[in-house]
């Protein structure tokens, strides 16, 4: 993968060697105020240099040292004059690459203390400190040039370092939060050993990323999608500081939004940010066709190619349109590793859009992590509720009504979900508690009410906690705050009769219930 952003800023670039330890890196250089990029181990040294990289990380890597199809690099890395920072498998391969010798580890340590046993830029007047190990080799003969710089208690080398060509390795992992001072330790390597400045911020990112788009652009038009997500409204609000109403926006209501939420799209973006959004009111299309559908698969489908077919009917109507910009974030790209990245991206892009309409595409937040967005968000004075807001699903309140979708039923879910909603926020917890909704199940069951029997629908809360959406725990959530929202529930919204609180993780239940 090229690199992506910031041509002009001296950065980072960490090595992809397929581990997820990669991203976290690439996090906290960046929030060190040093911009860094995942990149291809492929990436010549000229490529490198051209891009102003100042130092690399190697990281980890599912890959043993010695297997057959390992990944590596070209050596010629090491004579490049530029500092390397090589931790756990970027260590093993830069100790094979350079004439060391290890034995495979037969006992497996998380972590150990640790002895400073020399100063160097990188560890520098330390005491003993705990370290997450990252080694899968016990090193057994350093390479020429090299010095040991820690050992654990009892001997084993933990780091060393060839401080004259400024390429330094650990066995373990300084981005881990078990490690003693390992945050120290990678900021010594930017701005110690490498000489980086932190001067990597998000207004100096609007301000390339503004002239960026200036330039691509030119006097042409742009195309966007807005979901009211928060990785298309900041695109939005972006493209629209950079080339104003060149930009239209599309913004398809289907119908299965959450309660206001149309409005206050339109009122924070077009209101206050001026965009130019074309709101197409598809809800009875989109019902129409979900009319007597359950299986979910099949929901799903018709939601996906129905959002298609009208974003495509309106697309058409804005003849002389060359770009569309989409809010491709860098997860989207990076998630299974640069050197597989091409592939993720094609499939992410334009969502089948028919191959007839030609844009081409902007991406301008495919270098940003989603706090990253958020920030950017911020800094470009977009208002908390629309940065931080939560996920999500694009088929929206259709994947929250189980089986058949009905306006009534949609109502039910529209309501009971203001009302939680409205009730987090009260209690101060809309941060604390990653996604919250209400689900309508879809049965029916026996309640009383003023004395009479009523048979009615039940609504579930559920409240989960989670990183990334790909294991939740259900929230913990104070009982008197559940006993108010199934009491405002059942009193305000009309056919309820009965409220529960989904106690499932995820696995094995999944956040959504279809
Ligand atoms: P599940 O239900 O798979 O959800 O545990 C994981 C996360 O993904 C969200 N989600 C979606 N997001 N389009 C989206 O953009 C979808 O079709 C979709 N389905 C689920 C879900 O809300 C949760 O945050």
């Amino acid at each position: 993968m090229k690199i992506k952003g910031m041509k002009n800023l001296d950065k980072i670039a960490v090595i992809d060697f397929g581990s997820q330890m990669n991203q976290r890196i690439t996090r906290l250089v960046r929030e060190a105020g040093v911009y860094a990029e995942l990149v291809s181990r492929k990436t010549t040294v000229q490529e490198l240099k051209q891009a102003n990289v100042k130092g690399l990380i190697f990281t980890s890597s599912p890959c043993h040292v010695d297997a057959p199809d390992a990944f590596t690099i070209d050596p010629e890395i090491y004579e490049a004059g530029l500092p390397i920072l090589a931790i756990g498998y970027g260590l093993e391969l830069m100790i094979s690459q350079l004439g060391g010798e290890m034995k495979k580890l037969t006992t497996h340590h998380d972590s150990l203390p640790t002895n400073w046993t020399k100063e160097t830029p990188l560890l520098s007047n330390m005491d003993s400190f705990e370290a997450d190990l990252a080694a899968k080799e016990i090193i057994t003969k350093i390479p020429e040039g090299f010095e040991v710089i820690a050992t654990s208690e009892d001997s084993e080398l933990l780091s060393i370092a060839n401080v004259g060509k400024n390429l330094y390795g650990l066995h373990f992992h300084p981005e881990s939060p078990r490690t003693e001072n390992g945050l120290d330790m990678l900021h010594h390597f930017l701005f110690d050993i490498c000489h980086l400045d932190a001067e990597w911020t998000m207004e100096q990112f609007i301000e390339q990323e503004v002239q960026k788009i200036r330039e691509t652009v030119g006097d042409q038009k742009v195309l966007l999608g807005l979901s009211g997500g928060v990785d298309s409204s900041v695109t939005g609000v972006l493209i629209q500081k950079a080339i104003g109403n060149q930009l239209t926006c599309i913004f398809v209501d289907h119908g299965l939004l959450r309660k206001n939420e149309v409005q206050e799209v339109m009122d924070s973006l077009s209101g206050k940010f001026g965009l130019n959004i074309i709101q197409v009111d598809a809800a009875d299309r989109f019902l129409d066709k979900l009319q007597g559908i359950t299986n979910p698969e099949e929901k799903r489908k018709i939601i996906g190619k129905e959002f298609i077919e009208v974003f495509d009917d309106e697309a058409r109507k804005l003849a002389g349109t060359k770009f569309l910009a989409q809010g491709t974030i860098y997860t989207d790209i990076i998630e299974s590793g640069t050197d597989t990245a091409e592939t993720i991206k094609s499939h992410h892009n334009v969502g089948g859009l028919p191959e007839d309409l030609e844009f081409q595409l902007i991406e301008p937040l495919n270098t940003l992590f989603k706090d990253e967005v958020r920030a950017l968000g911020t800094e470009l004075g977009m208002p908390e509720h629309q940065v931080w807001r939560q996920p999500f699903p694009g088929p929206g309140l259709g994947v929250r009504v189980v089986g058949e979708v009905t306006r009534e039923k949609l109502a039910i879910v529209r309501e009971s979900d203001a009302i939680l909603r409205e009730e987090i926020k009260n209690a101060g917890l809309e941060r604390d508690i990653w996604q919250y909704f209400t689900i309508l199940p879809g049965f029916k069951s026996v309640g009383v009410r003023d004395d009479k029997r009523t048979y009615d629908y039940t609504v579930a809360i559920r409240a989960i906690h989670s990183v990334d959406g790909v294991t939740a725990e259900w929230a913990r959530i104070p009982l008197d705050l559940l006993a108010k929202i199934s009491t405002r529930i059942t009193d305000e919204v009309p056919h309820v009769n009965r409220v529960v609180y989904d106690i499932t993780g995820k696995p094995p239940a999944t956040i959504e219930w279809e």
